[in-house]
């Protein structure tokens, strides 16, 4: 297990990924982006412009029927690079350390995360999307339709969030 925690970090005795639990899941294609490596790669959808190239595998192209009707999907992918054993994390943002399942960092024990994109085009098993915020190559998990009515909450807060250190840091950086 690597040893790199931020001072005030606290890992997990055991890696997760060497827990035997196995959820079944499999990869359905992966993304590709304009980002190779971290420094790079936006912090948030939110602060994305680029166009990223969503590639489903073809076994699974039939699911994406009315796909094209949507305006905004909600895209789940596998952080595949991401450590899975800090469990409190001391974000660059704040200097109080907060629960992984407080912070949307990939660092969690199952690395899933998300976005919600625009998008663009469907063509074949390839998605056009603008808004995501992951590297090249990272693996794709599910494609959901993004319905305002049930997905945007506008009154939702997060407390610790609105009184971190660093307010000065773009907002989005979480
Ligand atoms: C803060 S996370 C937010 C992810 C997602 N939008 C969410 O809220 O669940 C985004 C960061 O994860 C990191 N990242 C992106 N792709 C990754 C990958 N495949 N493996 C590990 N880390 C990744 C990058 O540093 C990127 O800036």
């Amino acid at each position: 297990m690597p040893d790199s925690a931020r001072a005030g970090e606290k890992t997990l005795a055991q890696d997760p990924e060497d827990m035997p639990a196995d959820a079944g899941l499999v990869f359905i294609g992966h993304i590709t982006t304009l980002w190779q490596d971290h420094h790079a790669c936006p912090k948030s959808g939110t602060q994305a412009q680029d166009t990223c190239t969503v590639h489903l595998d073809p076994r699974y192209q039939d699911g994406l029927k009315s796909v094209e009707s949507c305006s905004h999907l909600i895209i789940l992918y596998w952080m595949h690079e991401a450590r899975r054993d800090i469990i409190i994390q001391a974000p660059a943002f704040d200097s109080v350390t907060h629960g992984c399942f407080a912070l949307r960092s990939p660092v969690r024990p199952n690395p899933v995360s998300l976005s919600v994109v625009e998008l663009i085009s469907v063509n074949g098993c390839t998605l056009k999307v603008r808004g995501l915020d992951c590297l090249d190559g990272t693996p794709l998990i599910d494609i959901k339709p993004y319905f305002p009515s049930n997905d945007s909450v506008p009154e939702a807060t997060v407390g610790w969030h609105k009184q971190r250190s660093h307010p000065d840091r773009r907002s989005t950086d979480l």
